[in-house]
């Protein structure tokens, strides 16, 4: 069993109700959607050919994806719609924590895994945040 750990994401506050964001974090993008009560976060890349799914439309606890329409389980990765039925992402733990958004990843995804060509931003207007995470280590560090 592979160790996991926490990473922060962005404030709470930067994640719409009923949206989704990407971000990328080491060498995995991760959709992060906001339910209100909650924040889930899925794999971004929909299982039928690779769509966005942090762009998706948010129904209930599903997200639907913008190119063809599959429909998956916001909660657990799982199709749900006909075509979805039977492919799946990987789904991961959230927590709010003082405002910050933490997601829970397999640590094979943690740090000195920096996506190749990521942009150095971090979280902002955009929907789509690339997350070097040493930078984002030292920001966070510099806040607290
Ligand atoms: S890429 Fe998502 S439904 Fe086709």
């Amino acid at each position: 069993m592979s160790a996991k750990q926490w990473i922060r994401i962005t404030y709470a506050k930067d994640i719409p109700l009923r949206e989704g964001r990407a971000v990328s974090v080491g060498n995995r993008e991760i959709a992060i959607f906001n339910l209100g009560d909650r924040f889930v976060a899925i794999d971004s890349r929909c299982p039928h050919r690779g769509g966005p799914l942090s762009d998706g439309i948010v129904s209930g606890t599903a997200v639907v994806c913008p190119l063809h329409g599959w429909r998956l389980s916001l909660e657990n990765g799982q199709g749900l719609s006909p075509a979805s039925s039977g492919h799946c992402v990987s789904s991961f733990p959230t927590r709010v924590e003082e405002g910050v958004v933490l997601v829970e990843l397999p640590e094979a995804h943690g740090p000195g895994k920096r996506a190749q060509g990521a942009a150095e931003t971090g979280p902002g207007d955009s929907r789509q945040w690339s997350i070097p995470l040493e930078a984002m280590d030292e920001a966070w560090a510099a806040q607290e």
